[in-house]
């Protein structure tokens, strides 16, 4: 059986940059797009036109730049100002989508919009409709899907795809759904759009609030779910999106298991964390999972010695898959022999007794005591203040 194939729709450009302090211009907009074409996404959600003119412009620009091959959309709330934003802004790009945002959880109901839910669906149902007269292709999202009555979300669902909706997006809006349950509530909707329509391409869209976006994202797609929205390097709101690394080397890593592929080009993964974090000069943590700084970085002695063995035994993917460098040994006081052994011998060394390693590696040990990390340069020094000593 062949493997089935994942959208991604990178909202780096909408959502990831709501996050105080990540504001970039339109050039490093289309910088960071490009770069999304690189890395060969699906579709790129470019912003919310209609909150600014210079978001509007910065959309316009990259359906223009980068729209002849990706798949270019923009956020719209169901309002007929905001869906002539979105128009405006895409229609240069060869296959453009709009993108209409409309609650469906009771608490949307009552707080936001004080209306029935047959009122609300009827915004929705409009939107569409109007949004159908500009464009084929048509996304809604039932926002804070995860905590909405799954009969009322259903009757939303169904209403939309009537009204010419071609992607339902199920969001959890404040990352509050929990894996198990997240894949039960897209296997239900998903047996019931193939058997309304089975066109209809449905998408998540996850937030990470309690650091499970990537785990309900994987559970989606394992039931059912053929489009997935997420951000480079997490970024977004609060605690963040779905990370497109995580999810994109989840099945890439695990493809037995889930049986789908994507067409990221995985090599460009590291560059385009880099060139985010380079533009909104916000960093990732250092062990954050694929783009962490620590990724790929080994410093225990038990894990150096197995490594050297055969990389293997403690390490599930390479670093070179998602564009980095060689694996990386940090030598710390608990590095044993071996590790310090290739580190000298990496360097052209060769020692030539047993009893020359050994007080090469009591002067190892000291350094690293007082050190913590000990670099390559390091041991090159120590390597040859050593030969160099009067024997
Ligand atoms: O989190 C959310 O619900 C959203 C929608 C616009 C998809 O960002
Ligand atoms: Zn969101």
């Amino acid at each position: 059986m062949t493997n089935r194939n994942v959208l991604v729709l990178d909202t780096t450009l909408r959502d990831g940059e709501q996050v105080p302090g990540a504001k970039l211009n339109t050039l490093q907009k289309i910088e960071f797009a490009q770069q999304l074409k690189r890395l060969n996404v699906d579709m790129i959600e470019a912003g919310f036109p209609a909150s600014s003119q210079g978001d509007f412009h910065a959309v316009q620009q990259i359906a223009k730049k980068v729209g002849d091959q990706i798949s270019i959309t923009a956020l719209a709330r169901a309002v007929k100002s905001d869906i002539d934003a979105v128009y405006e802004s895409i229609k240069l790009a060869q296959n453009p989508f709009i993108h209409i945002v409309l609650g469906t959880s009771n608490i949307h109901l009552e707080k936001k919009f004080a209306r029935s839910e047959d009122a609300v669906m009827q915004m929705g149902v409009d939107a569409v409709k109007y949004a159908k007269t500009l464009l084929p292709e048509v996304q809604y999202s039932t926002e804070d899907a995860s905590r909405s009555d799954f009969e009322y979300l259903w009757r939303t669902i169904e209403a939309v795809v009537k009204a010419g909706a071609t992607i339902i997006n199920v969001p959890d809006t404040v990352g509050y759904a929990v894996p198990e349950e997240f894949g039960d509530l897209v296997r239900r909707i998903n047996e019931r759009l193939k058997t309304l329509n089975d066109k209809v391409i449905l998408s998540v869209h996850c937030h990470n609030d309690l650091g499970m976006a990537t785990a309900n994202t994987l559970s989606a797609i394992k039931n059912g779910a053929e489009k997935v929205e997420c951000t480079i390097n997490g970024l977004g709101e609060r605690a963040g999106n779905t990370s497109l690394e995580e999810v994109v080397m989840g099945l890439k890593v695990r493809e037995n298991f889930y049986g789908c592929t994507t067409r990221i080009q995985t090599k460009e993964i590291l560059q385009t964390s880099r060139l985010l974090t380079h533009l909104t000069g916000l960093d990732v943590q250092v062990n954050k999972a694929i783009t962490g700084d620590n990724a790929f970085a080994h410093s225990s002695g038990i894990h150096q010695d197995g490594l050297l063995k055969d990389k293997n035994v403690y390490e599930i993917m390479s670093p070179e898959e998602v564009g980095g460098e060689k694996m990386e040994l940090i030598l710390t006081a608990r590095s044993g022999r071996h590790a310090f052994k290739n580190a000298v011998e990496r360097m052209g060394f060769s020692v030539s007794s047993t009893e020359e390693f050994e007080m090469l590696f009591e002067k190892f040990i000291t350094l690293a005591d007082a050190k913590k990390e000990v670099y390559d340069h390091d041991v090159f020094y120590l390597v040859t203040e050593h030969l160099n000593q009067p024997q």
